[in-house]
């Protein structure tokens, strides 16, 4: 007997055959993402691609929830029959090994920046016959809405500082600005930019002691205690989430070390960079022009040494600095500590320099890498200022700091405001060319009753 055609039917028999295909990121699941499924398991056997950690970091924020996570609670999901990691943001990798008959997707992204990636993905299925559905997007809920309302309710110390350890493995390279207050650790937590289609901005803060004692009006001398500057980068824990890392100076006395590790692994500190000197300790920036003493290779491998043994977690990481292009030292002293300081148990290498070309540090970077391939670089590139970050990433670096711009740049423009009021006698001149409005100042904090 002849079937009678019926919608439903029609559905019946595309569900033997038809392959359908869903990417998705999935960090936060909801109405709108259940819909898609829906409709995608209309027409066939559902596959969700779950974009990996490096997909969407390749474009945006890192995800809340790891791969795992996300790919745990999408194959739960009904109407879902496999889960594969779709590890760029380009579907078509994925598309050409699994040709399925169709792809579905909500129809936002047939406007905006998401376009061409539907084009692309249109021209890529006619390959083999497989078709594009759009779905009309669920109105009212959205991601983006509800990564702001989570930004909102803040983040806890473990998953700030699980977070570098995923930036690491994720990024190319990770990008970090020095924060030495509330409102500096804001500016990091919420500045983007648009670019090329994707969304840039800081993945993490630096705690330079530069910057902490410099806004105090101290020398960077280790003057200022750790309690001082951990009760002051409080303010910035409190209003942001993204990963810290702390420039904890020479790490103190051997028998000091644990302590300050115990204390920052607790606060949800991320890692701590401590460097070889010893003695009075002075900006590396001086480079020769102060006295910069190197601790023996033994005593720095003892330290950190004691401080892996004293940390609780396998989260924190204590990142060794060779200061040897500081100390007037080769690229040969460099190499021969940093693999000695892993060796002992460094998470990660930070190098330093003051020459302003960086061949001294792309000469270690590539040497490096030629030993090892996975421990994570740190630069601070204040004086070669001109490598780009994908210079750095092509030489293996993993973790960029720019150390100390935001107040770099804020106290000149202090300066000269303080200046036209004395110029001038008056405060309109400097109102009207080195402040921002009152109405902006007064708003300027989220949470601001208007
Ligand atoms: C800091 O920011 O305090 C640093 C980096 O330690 S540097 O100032 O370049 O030594
Ligand atoms: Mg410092």
């Amino acid at each position: 007997m002849p079937v009678e055609w019926k919608e439903e039917n029609c559905i019946e028999q595309n569900m033997i055959a038809k392959q359908v295909y869903v990417g998705m990121s999935a960090d936060i699941i909801h109405p709108g993402h259940l819909n898609i499924i829906h409709e995608a398991a209309k027409l066939g056997h559902v596959t969700v691609g779950v974009l990996t950690d490096a997909a969407i970091a390749s474009y945006k924020r890192l995800p809340y929830l790891s791969y795992d996570q996300r790919a745990l609670i999408v194959s739960n999901l009904k109407g879902v029959e496999r889960v594969v990691p779709q590890t760029t943001l380009d579907y078509r990798p994925n598309l050409r090994e699994l040709k399925p008959d169709y792809v579905v997707h909500g129809d936002d992204w047939k406007t905006g920046v998401q376009q061409k990636t539907r084009q692309d993905i249109i021209d890529c299925m006619a390959e083999w016959g497989g078709q594009v559905i759009d779905i009309p997007y669920t109105q009212g809920i959205s991601s983006s809405m509800l990564n702001e309302r989570l930004k909102e309710i803040g983040t806890t110390p473990e998953i700030r500082m699980k977070r570098l350890k995923r930036l690491i493995n994720a990024k190319k390279i990770v990008r970090v600005l020095e924060s030495h207050s509330g409102l500096t650790g804001l500016i990091i937590e919420n500045t983007y930019v648009k670019k090329n289609g994707m969304k840039l901005e800081f993945d993490g803060m630096w705690a330079s002691s530069l910057t902490d004692s410099t806004s105090k009006g101290k020398p960077d001398i280790e003057a200022v205690d750790l309690t001082t500057r951990l009760h002051d980068l409080n303010d910035a824990l409190e209003v942001t989430t993204k990963p810290v890392i702390f420039d904890g100076d020479t790490g103190g006395k051997l028998e000091h070390f644990p302590f300050m590790v115990r204390t920052l692994e607790r606060l949800g500190i991320s890692a701590v960079i401590i460097e070889d000197k010893v003695g009075l300790k002075q900006n590396s920036l001086f480079g020769t022009d102060a006295v910069q003493m190197q601790d023996s290779i033994e005593g720095f491998c003892a330290k950190i040494h004691v401080g892996k043994q004293a940390q609780i977690t396998d989260d924190f990481m204590i990142i060794a600095r060779v200061e040897s292009l500081i100390a007037g030292k080769p690229v040969e002293d460099a190499l021969e500590r940093a693999a000695a300081y892993v060796a002992a148990g460094a998470d990660g290498i930070m190098i330093h320099s003051r020459n302003k070309d960086g061949e001294d540090i792309k000469e270690f970077c590539l040497q490096f890498r030629e030993k090892d391939s996975h421990t994570p670089i740190v630069v601070v590139p204040t004086t070669f200022n001109h490598i780009t970050e994908d210079e750095f990433a092509e030489w293996g670096v993993n973790i960029v700091i720019y150390a100390n711009h935001l107040l770099r740049s804020a106290y000149p423009a202090m300066v000269h405001c303080a200046e036209s009021i004395l110029e001038h006698g008056r405060c309109k001149e400097a109102s009207e060319e080195y402040c921002m409005p009152i109405k902006e100042i007064l708003t300027l904090i989220p949470g601001t009753k208007q």
